[in-house]
């Protein structure tokens, strides 16, 4: 298999790409190639992952402070679709803590879609990230090929990259079924006649420790062929993760599709 290096990006060029990753991925531009190229000198961190030297997947991040203490900020993270599901994503990021560690940092942060199980399995199952907020809405009605007509609601997640708990994740990997299977769903799901996957019934009176959340284990083709049931989803999983948050659970982890699970992906609340 090609070999595909993960460094920092440094020339104009470089960042140049980046810029056509945009709007590949997301169909607009977010971070020009000058800003890219300050971030990099002046604390913050632009990692890319280069394949025979063309970049086919960045992070960006930016110095940030919160609670007092400087935390990279990491805003965009994309893979080209054809080198999705390699690992770069986790290559990435890994190479990202390493370098925020130099530099004396002990959180990465950054937001993401509840609905994208791909970035849910990443951030919570392999990277042991934390989900520290959940805003609705968070961006307005985003400008992006990814989710077009939808209200960008988004976890906010903390990635403690000094913690015992993230060093442990690292090496042991996502969680296993058979640590969540038995816990109540919260939503019941079913298959419409087009085979999406819809919530028949959403239980909000529910009070056991752990709860799972089922989530689509892909909203892509949802998204471009029924997108009201996208609209619909967005709506009810905003409803689920307002209503037991309020209720005193906080999402603590995500168990990707399996064998195990039939190919259903769930989030896991815990009661706190
Ligand atoms: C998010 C993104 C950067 C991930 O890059 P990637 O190189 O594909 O990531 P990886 O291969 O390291 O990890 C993907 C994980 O998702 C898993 N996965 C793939 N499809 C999945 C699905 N439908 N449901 C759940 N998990 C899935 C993969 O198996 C892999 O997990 P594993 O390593 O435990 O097997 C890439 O998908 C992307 O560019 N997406 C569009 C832009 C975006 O959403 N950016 C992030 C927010 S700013």
């Amino acid at each position: 298999m090609e070999r595909i290096q993960i460094r920092p990006l440094k020339t104009l060029e470089e960042f140049r790409a980046c810029e056509r990753l945009q709007l590949e991925v997301w169909g607009s531009l977010a971070v020009g190639a000058e800003l890219l190229s300050v971030t990099q000198k002046y604390g913050g961190a632009v990692l890319g992952a280069v394949a025979r030297g063309r970049v086919v997947g960045f992070i960006y991040a930016f110095l940030a402070r919160r609670h007092g203490r400087l935390i990279h900020w990491s805003h965009m993270m994309a893979v080209e679709e054809g080198f999705r599901d390699r690992g770069l994503g986790l290559r990435m990021k890994l190479a990202h803590r390493r370098r925020a560690l130099a530099q004396g940092l002990r959180s990465i942060m950054w937001t993401y879609d509840p609905l994208q199980s791909r970035n849910a399995a990443l951030n919570l199952g392999r990277l042991g990230a934390r989900v520290v907020e959940f805003i609705p809405n968070c961006y307005g009605r985003f400008p992006s090929a990814i989710e077009r007509g939808l209200e960008s609601d988004r976890f906010v997640v903390d990635w403690r990259i000094a913690s015992r708990a993230v060093a442990r994740r690292l090496r042991e990997g996502p969680p296993r079924n058979s640590a969540g299977g038995r816990w109540p769903v919260v939503n019941e799901t079913r298959r419409d006649a087009q085979g999406f996957l819809v919530n028949a019934r959403l239980d909000l009176n529910l009070r056991a420790p752990r709860l799972r959340v089922e989530i689509p284990a892909s909203t892509d083709a949802m998204r471009a062929q029924e997108l009201p049931l996208a609209r619909r989803w967005r709506l009810e999983s905003r409803r689920i993760f307002q209503h037991y948050l309020a209720a005193g659970y906080r999402v603590a982890d995500f168990l990707p599709p399996s064998d195990e699970t039939g190919g259903k992906c769930f989030y896991i609340v815990r009661r706190e």
